[in-house]
């Protein structure tokens, strides 16, 4: 009585959801050609249709800054000591762009898709379709 033992490390989750997707003016074209060079390039670790729920970030929930810099972390490779590999000797910016355009209108998609579902009503639904465990420590 009194005495419940305290678990070693407390299991804290910090979930995020799906952010407001930046603005992004993008051609049938340049969204067709982001799909294809995403699904070659990127869907083995950041998951297909840029769904993602394995320790490589869904791209769906990369805030502003990633995107501010997605040319020097895609093309020039700033985070490949942390395994994110360079891509500058397959991709150029423009393919880069269009893959960021790919990701956002996916993005947008889940955004809104999450927009409608009553989370009172469904929140299994709502927590797998609109959250992600923040990636830390
Ligand atoms: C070999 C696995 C691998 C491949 C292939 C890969 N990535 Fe990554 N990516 C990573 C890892 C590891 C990180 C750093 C940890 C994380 O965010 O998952 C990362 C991080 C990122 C980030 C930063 C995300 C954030 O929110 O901080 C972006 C953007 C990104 N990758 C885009 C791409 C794109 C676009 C492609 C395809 C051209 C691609 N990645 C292919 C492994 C990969």
């Amino acid at each position: 009585m009194g005495t419940e033992p305290v678990p070693a490390e407390a299991e804290f989750e910090f979930r995020v959801e799906v952010p407001e997707p930046p603005a992004l003016e993008a051609t049938e074209e340049d969204l067709a050609l982001g799909a294809a060079l995403y699904t070659t390039h990127c869907a083995s670790c950041h998951g297909d249709g840029a769904v993602s729920d394995s320790e490589f970030s869904d791209l769906r929930y990369s805030p502003t800054p990633v995107h501010r810099s997605w040319n020097a972390i895609v093309v020039e490779g700033i985070y490949a000591t942390g395994g994110m590999p360079a891509f500058k000797a397959t991709l150029s910016t423009k393919d880069a762009e269009a893959i960021r355009a790919f990701v956002v209108h996916q993005a947008r998609l889940a955004y809104e898709t999450c927009n409608a579902i009553d989370r009172d009503a469904e929140p299994a639904r709502h927590q797998s379709l609109c959250t992600r465990v923040l990636p830390g420590d």
